[in-house]
């Protein structure tokens, strides 16, 4: 499967390198990213970085997963990454992010995000895209809604982290719905 570089305004997407681990660790590594990802634990070290850096060709390959850096196009500076789980059967990618905490607010995980579902859509001309949140992370809902998402519902006691059931709520867009979001958003400008 292709990985091809994004390009945003402000931001580029490109796959992860072995010498982006220590800049991960640091980042990921902040307890408010751990806290609201499924995945991420705390504490977060550079060999586990490695490690998960090491799992992407191969989660590539097998047209499993698609993981990018998300870098400031300015300074070069990595600020988080987003990426794909990939469910071939079904044509459905379910999508993820995280922005180091310096940087949040500033439209980072909404302008990479968007980058990410016009590629998944247009290119890789999937049926849907999904993603889901811990109901208390309000900020990620809003990111989802941003990038035209429809909430379809929670799911009660869903997810198990750090010991505590947590309910999530989930997100999704069909293909034609995307399609009507781009021309809309074509006939505004
Ligand atoms: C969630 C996360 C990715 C958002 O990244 P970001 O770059 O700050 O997102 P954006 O700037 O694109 O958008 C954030 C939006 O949430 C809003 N927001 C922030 N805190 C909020 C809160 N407590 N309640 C409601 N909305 C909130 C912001 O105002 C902004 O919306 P606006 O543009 O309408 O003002 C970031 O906080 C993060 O990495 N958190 C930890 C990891 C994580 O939770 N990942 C997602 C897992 S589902």
């Amino acid at each position: 499967m292709d990985q091809p570089i994004l390009e945003t305004e402000r931001l580029i997407l490109r796959p992860f390198v072995d010498g982006d681990a220590p800049r991960i660790a640091e980042l990921a590594g902040d307890k408010s990213i751990a806290d609201t990802t499924i995945r991420i634990p705390h504490p977060y070290s550079e060999a586990m970085a490695l490690e998960w850096i090491g799992t992407h060709k191969a989660v590539r390959g097998e047209e499993l997963a698609l993981f990018y850096a998300v870098d400031l196009k300015e300074s070069g500076e990595l600020v988080g990454s987003t990426g794909i789980d990939i469910d071939i059967l079904h044509s459905r990618a379910t999508i993820g992010y995280w922005i180091g905490r310096e940087h949040w607010n500033k439209g980072y995980a909404t302008e990479a995000a968007s980058i990410l579902l016009e590629y998944v859509f247009n290119v890789m001309k999937f049926h849907k895209v999904d993603s889901h949140h811990f109901a208390r992370n309000p900020a990620s809902g809003r990111v989802l809604e941003k990038l035209g998402m429809k909430r379809e519902g929670l799911l009660r006691g869903h997810i198990k982290k750090s010991g505590v059931w947590e309910d999530i709520i989930e997100y999704g867009i069909l293909d034609h719905e995307y399609g009507q979001l781009e021309s809309s958003l074509q006939r505004s400008r």
